[in-house]
């Protein structure tokens, strides 16, 4: 490592074991995560626990769904050379650090958190009556302190999560840092992420069925195309529509050259152009932007043994590091491993 490694603000983030990703997750994370590996000394966390928060009665799937994530990273561009690539679980020490931080942090901040309320609020199939579901942002606050990281890469939905990992290191800090700060306050970094819309044109999500998978095959990719939803108002070929109100004129903003969104703009409004030879152009875009991926996936996904190498080898570093904060987290807490010969009374 060159010294200047050292002097490189570090990055975690997080993303759940969710099994194959979507395009969604590359516009709304990844592909920033993969930028930002040469900039940041960065840790990237495959989050199975937090999958436990919402799964817990079927696990079958979590360590699969590990390694499809990893894969998926992996094909991205996420590289070991450069980041630290791991699982959660892997990392015990991420369990004890919640512990301490559950003891310090009050039900109000909880029971307060958007996600919170709204996700015992929308899903109703799920039991999410649990002590892990309410805890679920301690957690995370836990993997981000782990690593004392100065700036978490994260969308709009969580900045209230690392809005209390702050609250909680400052509480932490001002409870045991009496030798100074154990924890640095970290900063989100708000991903700019593009409204992505599925084929149904609601925001792409795996639980809605409407995702283009990062591993779609060209002829897959093209068929979701076709089938998706387009401008209601160009009902006919000599409609003229308007590719704001579009989802596929969405899918060209992203992805498409700004010679075909031109091309777009001029043939949807004066209905020069079809829908179908639109959605051709938006095909070809994410065919381009995924067979990159693709190809860089098949080595893993021949031999996906290289992808649980990395995963351990990534782990074993996070465990490193986990286990120097943790000492010093014990320590600031007087309850550090060594030896101490009991206090005598030496008021006289
Ligand atoms: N809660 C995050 C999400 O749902 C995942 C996550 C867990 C995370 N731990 C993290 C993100 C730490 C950033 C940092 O997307
Ligand atoms: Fe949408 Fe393209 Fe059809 Fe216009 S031409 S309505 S942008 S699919």
């Amino acid at each position: 490592m060159t010294p200047s490694t050292n002097l490189r603000k570090r990055v975690l983030s997080g993303m759940r074991s969710t099994g194959k990703l979507h395009l969604g997750n590359y516009v709304g994370a990844l592909d920033n995560w993969v930028r930002m590996q040469d900039e940041y000394e960065c840790f990237f966390c495959v989050v199975d626990w937090h999958a436990l928060t919402t799964d817990y009665a079927d696990t079958s799937q979590v360590k699969r769904n590990s390694l499809e994530v990893a894969l998926d990273w992996l094909a991205a561009g996420l590289d070991p050379e450069k980041a630290v690539i791991f699982i959660q679980s892997h990392v015990p020490a991420h369990a004890e650090l919640h512990l301490l931080l559950s003891m310090i942090t009050p039900l109000g901040w909880l029971e307060r958190v958007p996600t919170y309320k709204e996700q015992r609020e929308n899903i109703k199939d799920k039991d999410l009556g649990t002590y892990g579901f309410l805890g679920y942002p301690v957690l995370q606050a836990a993997d981000i302190l782990m690593y004392k990281a100065d700036v978490v890469p994260v969308g709009e939905d969580q900045v209230a999560h690392i809005e209390l990992t702050r609250e909680i290191a400052r509480r932490f800090n001002g409870f045991y840092g009496k030798r100074g700060d154990v924890f640095p306050e970290p900063q989100s970094l708000l991903t700019r992420a593009p409204k992505l819309p599925g084929t149904d044109g609601r925001k792409m999500s795996k639980s809605y069925g409407n995702a283009i998978l990062l591993t779609d095959p060209e002829p897959v990719v093209r068929q979701k195309l076709k089938t998706m939803v387009t401008d209601p108002a160009r009902v006919r070929r000599s409609d003229p529509g308007n590719p704001d109100v579009c989802p596929v004129g969405d899918l060209h903003k992203i992805f498409s050259s700004s010679d075909t969104m031109e091309k777009v703009n001029v043939g949807c409004r004066s209905a020069g152009i079809g829908c179908i030879e639109c959605k051709s152009w938006a095909a070809d875009a994410l065919v381009q932007l995924l067979s990159p991926m693709q190809e860089r996936r098949k080595k893993f996904e021949e031999n996906p043994r290289l992808a649980w190498d990395i995963l351990e080898a990534g782990s074993e570093r996070a465990r490193q590091v986990a286990a120097k904060t943790m000492d010093g987290v014990r320590d600031a807490m007087g309850m550090s491993l060594a030896y101490e010969p009991p206090v005598v009374n030496d008021a006289k």
